[in-house]
């Protein structure tokens, strides 16, 4: 068996399918982009058929990118594979990803069907693929909750219809990793043909087992791993990518091998975190904040005498840069902001960056320390630039005993408007001002305010979402000052909606 291990990236597919962390189809470009110089070996790009926007990326994507294989989502249906098919006609390499839910849970309640129906339909969708495309990968949902001997007999019958890559996802995250291990080794052993098809493993970390079930099913035969970056996707998260590079990086004994440019992995993690408004948990492996800081005196020392004492990894194996060698400061110059934007896996134009150079300038007034997230939010600013409904001002008065009071200023469509309110604390006053004149029946369903790192100067960063209509919309904003910072997220919810 090859020790070559196939990465297949689903930000772009599981990732994104994170409520609030919708990315438009330039941001899928540029992430796709940065994946590709990464090194993955396949792409997600989408579910085709679940929204125009998705069938619009899957072939922007095809379009913009040239070595990684691109792969579009289908279920079990004749529809699916054929807008899936379409949305792939200008990737180099294609493939179609469908499948079907193999467990006992999908087939009685979420199909009402029978084993051997869901058979019959996992080798129909499989040979209409394999019209369109060579590649043709299929998943047994719910896989990790699959007894053995029928998933054997699906798998055994989708390779005979011509499935090129079995995805073995463990959906719900319920496996163990000895369980899921065995469950990959069972099917090496019982299913004829397996030799002429890749495994792969597709793990959700519901108990936090992901990275330990993939390398797991990996040291049992699989050779291909679905991962996200920074571990994102829907629940507890999928896989994370930059783990499962690290592991067969520092551990040469396992003789795996990936084609990940590791030193790529934090500008790629720094990226998805930006543009996808999800910041990294601190204590994240290899890409969390703190993952190589050392605080306590005994690890300081043993560092400083040789780093090996403390640390498995290089933090330059990742990308990680001495945080050090160039400090922002009001002082600093274009030059030293541009190499930061770039540090982080941003790329702008001369003008934008002179706005952005502006934005920082003023932050840098406020605030001594100038961190990552704090340049990653000023490039998110600098994203907004385009929005039809703009804060032009915002004045509040508040504080105990009192009645707070907002004034605010919008700027619609180069178009003015001003209201004043009063409300129960200035957000609720500032938001009933912007109701006043944008006359819609919308409610804040979620409300939360995080600062990025810590001290009074930080920046807040405000997570909302707005009900208008039925649907749900997601506005994101950062700012020192909190109340604009919340005025503005709730702005930025209703352009989605207002046009
Ligand atoms: O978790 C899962 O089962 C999936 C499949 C669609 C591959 O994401
Ligand atoms: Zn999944």
């Amino acid at each position: 068996m090859s020790n070559r291990l196939f990465i297949f990236d689903t930000t772009l597919r599981d990732g994104e399918q994170v409520p609030g962390c919708q990315l438009n189809t330039v941001e899928k470009i540029q992430v796709a982009k940065a994946l590709e110089e990464l090194g993955v070996d396949v792409i997600e790009a989408g579910f085709p058929v679940s929204s125009p926007g998705d069938f619009k990326s899957v072939i922007e994507i095809s379009k913009a990118v040239t070595w990684p294989s691109i792969c579009a989502l289908t279920r079990a249906v004749e529809k699916d594979i054929d807008v899936a098919a379409e949305a792939l006609q200008y990737a180099k390499r294609k493939r179609i990803h469908t499948g079907i839910g193999t467990s006992d849970y999908h087939i009685q309640y979420k199909f009402n069907s029978t084993r051997e129906e869901i058979l019959e339909r996992a080798i129909k969708c499989v040979k209409y693929a394999k019209k369109y495309v060579e590649d043709v990968q299929f998943y047994a949902e719910d896989a990790g909750r699959t007894d053995n001997e029928y998933l054997a007999r699906v798998v055994e019958a989708v390779i005979k219809a011509g499935a090129t890559v079995i995805n073995i996802p463990d959906t719900t995250g319920y496996c163990l990793p000895e369980e899921f291990g065995k469950k990959i080794k069972y099917l090496i052993e019982h299913v004829d043909g397996i030799d002429k098809v890749t495994i792969a493993t597709h793990c959700h970390n519901d108990l936090g087992m992901a990275t330990a079930n993939t390398i797991s099913g990996i040291l049992n035969g699989a050779r291909q791993a679905e991962v996200t970056i920074n571990g994102i996707g829907e629940r507890a998260g999928n896989t994370s990518l930059e783990e499962v590079a690290m592991v067969f990086k520092s551990h040469k004994d396992l003789d795996i091998v990936t084609n990940i440019n590791t030193p790529k992995i934090y500008k790629t993690s720094k990226m998805v975190s930006s543009l996808m408004n999800m910041p990294v948990q601190p204590n994240k492996a290899i890409v969390g904040r703190n993952a190589f800081a050392h605080s306590s005196g005994i690890h300081q020392d043993g560092v400083l005498k040789n780093r090996e004492s403390y640390e498995i990894i290089d933090p330059k194996d990742v990308g990680i840069e001495d945080p050090n060698s160039i400090v922002l400061t009001a002082r600093s110059g274009h030059a030293a902001l541009k190499h930061r934007f770039q540090v982080l896996g941003i790329e702008m134009e001369k003008d934008e960056l002179d706005i952005a150079y502006q934005e920082f300038l003023k932050l840098a007034d406020r605030k001594k320390n100038i961190t990552d997230d704090d340049i990653l939010v000023i490039a998110g600013k600098h994203r907004d630039k385009d929005a039809r409904i703009k804060l032009d001002y915002l004045q509040v008065t508040s504080g105990v005993g009192v009645r707070s009071v907002a004034s605010v200023g919008l700027n619609i469509a180069g178009e003015r408007f001003e209201a004043c309110a009063t409300g129960n604390g200035p957000v609720d006053a500032a938001i009933t001002a912007i109701k006043q004149i944008i006359h819609r029946q919308m409610i804040v369903q979620e409300f939360l305010i995080q600062a990025i790192t810590r001290g009074s100067n930080d920046v807040g960063k405000v997570h909302m979402t707005v009900e208008y209509d039925g649907n749900h919309y997601y506005g994101f904003s950062a700012n020192t000052d909190i109340i604009a910072a919340s005025t503005e997220a709730f702005i930025d919810a209703i352009n989605k909606f207002v046009r």
